[in-house]
């Protein structure tokens, strides 16, 4: 196997590749083919993934679903706990995937159906950089805004998807999202980490929109939320996503 075919194929081989760079003689075995400079480079890489820096930032894309997205230090890995959501979303016409960060879900939802319209919307103009890098191809709205500041017809939408940032107590992530990951898309701000969430719900209230808000939390939160409908466990089981119905 070449490196590139290495790098570009999943974590576990590149482990074992970092691994095998790094014994005594790497030259003499014969199950890489692998020169000095490139050596040299798998070292660079055994270094930062010593410093706990996620593989995904490191080989720069991630897994969502069964697709590849581009990712790096200005978007959120995309997390398998999330996944499940794209089973609730796939009944539904129009979606806003708000604070989509590399775009994972609501790309993976375009992708299974290329009749749903998907409209990715972040605050962060570097993340929505990588979603539209990711979203080449597609035919996906873009749009920059801080919650739906500037989502101009919210009434074409019969599903938001909201992921915004919902950690209350950053020092209690492990090192390696706190070190790598952008704190944009981590803390959720207020009492609770909800802060984002809630006046997301005021907005959705003043504008009186109708229709299906998906909104992912920790499991703790739950019980802050006043509005709910549903309650949808991730694949672990846990609480991880509210359904508010606005009518
Ligand atoms: C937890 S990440 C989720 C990313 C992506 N949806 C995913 O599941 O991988 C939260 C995202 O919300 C964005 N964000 C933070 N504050 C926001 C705001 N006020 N309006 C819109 N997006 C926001 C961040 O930039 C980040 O990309």
């Amino acid at each position: 196997m070449k490196i590139e075919d290495i790098l570009r194929s999943n974590n576990q081989d590149l482990i074992r590749l970092v691994k095998y760079v790094t014994k005594k003689d790497p030259y003499k075995n014969t199950e890489y083919n692998i020169n000095k400079n490139e050596i040299q480079r798998i070292k660079k890489l055994k270094k930062r993934i010593g410093k706990n820096e996620p593989i995904e930032y490191i080989i720069k894309k991630a897994y969502f679903s069964k697709y590849e997205f581009l990712v790096n230090k200005n978007t959120l890995i995309p997390r398998v706990e999330t996944q499940i959501i794209l089973e609730y979303l796939k009944n539904y016409k129009n979606i806003l995937d708000l604070g989509c960060g590399s775009g994972a879900v609501g790309i993976s939802i375009k992708r299974n159906n290329l009749k749903i319209n998907v409209t990715l919307s972040d605050i962060s103009e570097k993340a929505l950089y990588i979603a539209r890098k990711n979203a080449q191809n597609l035919d996906i709205k873009i749009i920059k805004s801080d919650l739906l500041k500037n989502i101009k017809n919210i009434n074409i939408y019969d599903c938001i998807f909201a992921n915004l940032p919902y950690i209350k107590d950053f020092d209690s992530l492990p090192y390696s999202v706190r070190l790598y990951e952008p704190k944009i898309a981590l803390i959720g701000g207020g009492k609770h980490g909800l802060e984002k969430i809630e006046n997301l719900i005021n907005q959705i209230e003043e504008r009186k929109w109708k229709g299906d808000l998906y909104l992912e939390v920790d499991p703790f939160q739950i019980k802050y939320i006043k509005k709910k409908n549903f309650i949808i466990k991730d694949q672990y089981g846990k609480n991880r996503f509210i359904k508010i119905i606005f009518k």
